[in-house]
């Protein structure tokens, strides 16, 4: 595995591995590997000979919005480099702030109405951080593939749309959430969990779960499953809902009477720690 700061190095090692005709896949990340980081490398090489896999991390600073946790956000590039390399990831970019950012840049991303309501509502300003970084990544690597989590329902819509709207030639990928075995969403954010509070938060995905049956049971009132969701996830896992919402699945309009698949979102303190989970819901 190669690790590089540098534009250029990721420009030059793509180049070698497209004249050997391998397919390039880009793996965005902000770093604290996890198995859900992980699952994207295996998941690209399923089935295919000959993948290069380039895997970035970068905590990037234009998606932290002030007060959010963008100087605690764990860092640890020496376990980040060994977890990738034992996945064989080809190339590991890991560019510092300035490689990304030049102090003269005046260039951003914005997905209007994808990036409002949900996380936007609470993040301003985060998802055009997050457009505006992964164009940068894919016009730096310039993918056949890149793979998202659908841990980050929200982002993949936004990123989907970004691609489409600005034609980019690239075939964006969506992930299957990991879990723990208690149900909980892989998250580096769950790092800052003690012990009492992950079992508080393994709460969320049984009542996304919950909330599930009772569509399935026939419930088709969008807001009375929302409630469900809310009053469930306050009663059993002593968090703050953020928001509890259900949304089309394709386009993550909002939804009265569920007739068509949608996905149960959430966003929950737990303790000082704000998490997210979904379920798609097919009816
Ligand atoms: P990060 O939170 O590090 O996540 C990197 C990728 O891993 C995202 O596509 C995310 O959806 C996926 N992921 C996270 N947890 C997952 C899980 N439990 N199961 C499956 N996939 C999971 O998301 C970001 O970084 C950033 O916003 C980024 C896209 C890198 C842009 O800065």
């Amino acid at each position: 595995m190669i690790i590089t700061e540098y534009v250029e190095g990721v420009r030059d090692n793509v180049r070698k591995a497209r004249l050997s005709d391998r397919k390039i896949i880009l793996i965005p990340t902000m770093g604290a590997l996890h198995d859900g980081h992980l699952s994207m490398a295996r998941l690209a090489k399923e089935g295919e000979e000959d993948v290069y896999i380039v895997m970035s991390i970068f905590v990037n600073p234009l998606q932290f919005g002030a007060g959010e946790d963008f100087a605690a956000y764990p860092r640890d590039l020496h376990r980040d480099a060994e977890m990738a390399r034992r996945e064989d990831v080809d190339l590991l970019f890991v560019p510092s702030a300035e490689e990304m950012y030049s102090p003269d840049s005046q260039t951003t991303v914005q997905v209007a109405r994808l990036s409002q309501g949900l996380c936007g509502a609470s993040r301003p300003g985060h998802f055009a951080g997050v457009a505006t970084v992964v164009a940068k990544l894919l016009n730096i690597v310039q993918p056949d593939e890149a793979f998202f989590g659908q841990k980050d329902y929200q982002q993949f819509a936004v990123l989907r749309r970004m691609a489409e709207d600005l034609k980019l030639p690239v075939k964006l990928r969506l992930a299957p959430i990991v879990r723990e075995p208690s149900g909980l969403a892989l998250s580096s954010r769950n790092a800052y969990l003690s012990w009492e509070e992950k079992k508080d938060a393994a709460q969320i995905y049984a009542a996304l779960l919950a909330a599930a049956e009772r569509i399935r049971e026939g419930e088709r009132d969008a807001q009375a499953v929302a409630e469900f969701l809310r009053r469930f996830i306050e009663t059993h896992a002593h968090g703050r809902v953020e928001y509890a919402e259900v949304r089309q699945k394709n386009d993550l309009q909002p939804v009265e009477a569920i007739t068509k698949p949608v996905v149960l979102l959430v966003a929950v303190f737990v303790g000082r720690t704000r998490l997210i989970d979904n379920l798609i819901v097919e009816v």
